[in-house]
């Protein structure tokens, strides 16, 4: 069954779905944007470092994990750690609760807001993230606010949900720019 269409776009990248249609290429642009909207608006399937799908049984309790949007395994900027936590114990605004599946599954950049080394040390007992380049750590239960270490800023949420086959989803970009500030005056 379709959900509610905004506009055509919504139906073809239903179609397209279903036909396990995964790249589609255009050689001019106009009315592949459309598409590509109603396709960003299903969501990109999260994935191992394999490009394996994941489902909700994919972690235990406590466990990590590093994951990608479909199609951008291996891209730096595009790279998160998936965290299982225990139920009832995150503590974020309703909004991004929401893109929490099941409440347990949270998501954060992994490049360090610092000086974008790779946040690669997941500390259950202290459900923080810590960055091994300068020791900031970051509460992976209130939004992965720095407490510790020369970070500034927290790690940005990747916004996931499930598709309806259960599969973990990505519902659009991080909230915030990934790594540290100076990358983005760079690019302005
Ligand atoms: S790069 Fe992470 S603390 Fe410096």
């Amino acid at each position: 069954m379709l959900p509610a269409m905004t506009h055509g776009g919504d139906i073809i990248a239903e179609v397209l779905a279903r036909h396990g249609v995964t790249h589609l290429f255009a050689l001019c642009g106009g009315h592949i944007s459309p598409i590509l909207t109603g396709a960003q608006s299903r969501g990109l399937r999260v994935v191992d470092e394999n490009g394996a799908p994941l489902t909700l049984g994919a972690l235990p309790e406590d466990g990590f994990i590093t994951v990608y949007p479909e199609g951008q395994v291996g891209r730096a900027d595009s790279q998160a750690l998936l965290i299982r936590v225990p139920k009832g114990l995150l503590e974020l605004p309703p909004a991004r609760m929401a893109a929490v599946p099941d409440g347990v599954y949270v998501a954060y950049s992994k490049l360090c807001t610092h000086a974008g080394c790779p946040v690669g040390l997941y500390r259950a007992r202290e459900r923080s993230l810590l960055c091994p380049c300068h020791q900031s750590q970051f509460n992976v239960l209130n939004g992965a606010k720095p407490y510790f270490g020369p970070a500034a800023r927290p790690l940005p949420q990747l916004p996931l949900g499930l598709d309806q086959e259960g599969l973990l989803v990505a519902l659009g970009d991080f909230y915030e720019p990934v790594g540290p500030a100076f990358w983005d005056r760079s690019k302005s």
